[in-house]
């Protein structure tokens, strides 16, 4: 474990299913850091203006429900994960279904929509320590992290590892419902006029379409020991 003067703030962004959960939490257990699902509070607010019928192309209605929303992050230790808590209530499941995967990029278009998560996002690296993922996390988040991380495959390879995680609770999804709602979200995320996906000037670029898990996880701990290292001779 790494003493907390020493922690830093881990940036990991990049298009839809490519495994940036994955990492993120291997790499906040591997260091004793705090994970964050900033796709997570997408989702959940998404699932909020659904179930209300809130008209999100309406900036007014828009600020008036987020007044109605409370975030949490909540640690389930029998789970060993952090899940989503809407205004109390679990929703970490439901969030991942394929209705909210329709409307989530629609909904974290909207400029208000981010500037009530962003702030949000902004409070939890406070203590740095922490790994988060998402779209604008080193760009817009954190543009000054220690580490940030943009992270891609191949289309192929993440349209069969999202259509894997998502036939499991779902056998009717078809591989096509999956590769079209990966290609309109990637292109909604990165064409977005606030905060589009991009690879931030200095995060480093890790392609893992021919990794495995254990291999991407070894390669971003080198990059997390040279930061570190970094941050030990700018102090002394
Ligand atoms: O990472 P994810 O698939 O759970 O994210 C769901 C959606 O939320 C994604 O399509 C884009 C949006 N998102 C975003 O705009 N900014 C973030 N920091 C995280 C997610």
């Amino acid at each position: 474990m790494i003493a907390t003067t020493d922690k830093i703030i881990i940036t990991i962004d990049g298009w839809s299913s490519c495994g940036k959960s994955t990492l993120a939490k291997h790499l906040a257990r591997e260091l004793g850091y705090v994970y964050i699902d900033s796709g997570a509070m997408y989702r959940a607010i998404t699932l909020f203006f659904l179930r209300n019928h809130i008209d999100w192309t309406n900036p007014e209605a828009v600020l008036e429900a987020l007044q109605n929303i409370s975030l949490e992050f909540v640690s389930n230790e029998k789970a060993q994960q952090s899940e989503m808590h809407l205004n109390g209530e679990n929703v970490e499941y439901v969030i991942r279904d394929l209705v909210i995967a329709e409307k989530v990029s629609d909904v974290a278009a909207v400029r208000e929509v981010r500037e009530f998560a962003v702030a949000q996002q902004k409070k939890m690296g406070k203590k740095k320590g922490i790994v988060m993922d998402g779209r604008d996390i080193g760009t817009v988040v954190f543009p000054k992290a220690e580490l940030k991380i943009f992270m891609t495959a191949d289309n192929e390879v993440r349209v069969e590892r999202r259509f894997q995680e998502l036939y499991d609770k779902n056998p009717a999804i078809t591989i096509e419902e999956v590769k079209a709602n990966l290609e309109m979200r990637d292109y909604i995320d990165s064409h977005r006029a606030v905060s589009p996906l991009r690879q931030a000037k200095d995060a480093l670029l890790l392609d893992n379409s021919n990794l495995s898990i254990r291999q991407q996880l070894e390669i971003a701990l080198k990059w997390v020991h040279e930061r570190l290292q970094l941050k030990k001779q700018e102090v002394h």
